[in-house]
């Protein structure tokens, strides 16, 4: 018995010397900060970096509706796309919903609810206004007009050169030649415009040619060493960074997007590396958008992701893991931040993340692997698979936000369930053989008004205590946020004495 213990021991040892070059179990669980707005924007952590956009209102993704002033019906593509466009709707449902593709300040293209455009018939050869194309180009392409002083009264002048007329209900066309401001007028419509997305396409594409140095200076600025610093001396000992696809083709990647993200992760590598901190490297926005949200930087919401896109999202991955592979501070590589996308079947999933944990594998096997679960799924649900991995990660998102009933808890009420249900369901999830489980994000947030300072830090500190349960540790969103409310912004947090870890 005595010897075959010291035999372990000696492969335990030998296995742990072995790893010290990456993450060590020794130094789990890990309490890390989301560097969220960094090299993936996301306009309400601070949506003044849109101030400079012009007609910023109108980004790729927002929603329009048009009215015609002088029928007072809306423009709707029949069967929600592939046919006619009319003006015969009183009321602007889905069919009437038409999300923007920016080609530049003025010119747009209309995509309508089967994700088809809206365009002149016969390719342009036609006068009629039809929503058959799959892939905007010239007779998709529209200049939006808007009134002087009347901004949401607008003229739409379509390719051919003449406005676009809701000449009857039924007759949608483009041979309108006058140029007036009259509620008479068919060429005359009320622009509605519902929701609309401040994610790293559109603020890419919004600054256009400028958008290179607009994005450089961000990335320099936003984090710098200095962030390094104040975490490691403030008790944090990673940091978890989202990235977008496009890192894997700097410096010259597909437009809209620029380059230099890519310096700035490197940078991140070093800081961390001297502030002896580890780094997640969290691929949050594949090219086809896995849940329609901002952070995956979408261009209009639609979640696309499927089967087919496998390869390309597994190449990001390679890329990231062949770079960061062997750098002492790499603690993780997260295969894509919370699918949702009906593309995304559990089996799609799984047969991304075996994919993807074989691209880490190539590079490293001492780096973890991280599974983002899908939004709303069962949490259990990638266990067993994840079983058969060595270091795989589970990663669940806890909010007490996003759902109209956390608006009934009180202040004690939430900190119940976060000791009740959230324990549990953080449980549930940590195996003692399987994967280790990570509480990818969770923030201080509430919907809690006029709480007390010491209600907040109650409801800090009960997270925290549950949270580090977590096997891999935990991942405050954000460390930085120009919110009012300041609960997402994790510096500000531990400066004003709200949270001590
Ligand atoms: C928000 O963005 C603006 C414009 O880019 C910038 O000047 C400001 O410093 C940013 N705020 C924070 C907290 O980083
Ligand atoms: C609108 O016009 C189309 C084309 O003529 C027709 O099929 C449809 O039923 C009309 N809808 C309404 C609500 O009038
Ligand atoms: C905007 O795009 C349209 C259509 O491609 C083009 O004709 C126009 O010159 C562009 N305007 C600017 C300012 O680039
Ligand atoms: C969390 O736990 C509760 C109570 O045990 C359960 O009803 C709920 O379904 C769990 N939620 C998730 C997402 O697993
Ligand atoms: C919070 O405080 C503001 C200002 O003191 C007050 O107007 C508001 O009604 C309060 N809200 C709640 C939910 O108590």
């Amino acid at each position: 018995m005595a010897s075959s213990y010291s035999y372990l021991n000696f492969f335990m040892l030998f296995s742990l010397l072995s790893v010290s070059l990456a993450c060590d179990h020794s130094e789990l669980p890990l309490k890390s900060a989301s560097l969220g707005n960094w090299l993936l924007t996301e306009g309400w952590m601070n949506s003044t970096m849109f101030d400079g956009i012009p007609n910023n209102d109108l980004l790729d993704g927002t929603i329009v509706q048009l009215k015609s002033t002088k029928l007072q019906k809306y423009l709707s593509a029949e069967h929600g796309g592939g046919s006619i466009v009319v003006a015969n709707r009183t009321k602007a449902d889905i069919w009437e919903s038409f999300r923007l593709w920016r080609v530049n300040e003025t010119f747009y293209n209309f995509r309508v609810f089967n994700k088809l455009f809206v365009g002149l018939e016969n390719q342009g050869q036609g006068n009629g206004i039809v929503a058959v194309s799959k892939a905007p180009s010239s007779p998709e392409t529209f200049e939006i007009i808007r009134k002087d002083g009347d901004p949401n009264r607008v003229r739409l002048r379509s390719p051919n050169g003449l406005f676009l007329q809701a000449k009857s209900e039924t007759e949608v066309t483009a041979d309108y030649e006058g140029s007036s401001w009259d509620d008479e007028d068919p060429s005359v419509f009320e622009m509605a415009i519902s929701g609309g997305l401040q994610g790293e396409y559109q603020i890419t594409n919004g600054y256009g040619p400028k958008a290179a140095q607009f994005m450089r200076n961000h990335w320099k600025t936003y984090i710098t060493e200095d962030d390094f610093k104040f975490m490691s001396e403030n008790g944090l000992t990673a940091v978890r960074i989202p990235v977008g696809w496009w890192i894997a083709h700097d410096p010259n990647p597909p437009k809209p997007f620029v380059g230099g993200s890519l310096e700035a992760l490197d940078n991140a590598f070093k800081w961390a590396y001297k502030y002896r901190m580890k780094v997640i490297v969290d691929l949050h926005a594949p090219r086809v958008s896995q849940n329609g949200y901002a952070h995956s930087a979408t261009r209009d919401g639609i979640q696309e992701w499927g089967e087919s896109d496998i390869p390309e999202t597994v190449s990001v991955i390679d890329f990231l893991a062949s770079r960061y592979g062997t750098h002492p501070s790499l603690a993780a590589i997260e295969l894509m931040n919370e699918p949702l996308a009906p593309g995304m079947t559990v089996e799609n999933l799984i047969k991304y993340y075996q994919a993807g944990y074989d691209a880490v594998r190539k590079y490293t096997n001492t780096a973890f692997v991280i599974l983002s679960n899908r939004l709303g799924g069962d949490q259990k649900e990638l266990l067993s698979f994840a079983d058969k991995l060595d270091r795989a990660v589970i990663d669940v998102h806890y909010y007490n936000l996003f759902s109209d009933w956390y608006k009934t808890l009180s202040v004690d009420q939430n900190i119940q369930f976060v000791y009740n249900q959230r324990a549990a369901n953080l449980s549930a999830v940590t195996t003692p053989k399987g994967p280790l489980s990570f509480v990818g994000e969770w923030s201080a947030d509430w919907e809690v008004k006029n709480a007390t300072k010491r209600d907040l830090q109650r409801f800090a500190e009960a997270q925290m205590q549950v949270y580090k349960h977590a096997t891999f540790g935990w991942a405050y969103w954000s460390y930085k946020c120009d919110d009012d409310s300041k609960h997402w912004n994790l510096r500000w947090m531990i400066e004003n004495g709200y949270m001590k870890l």
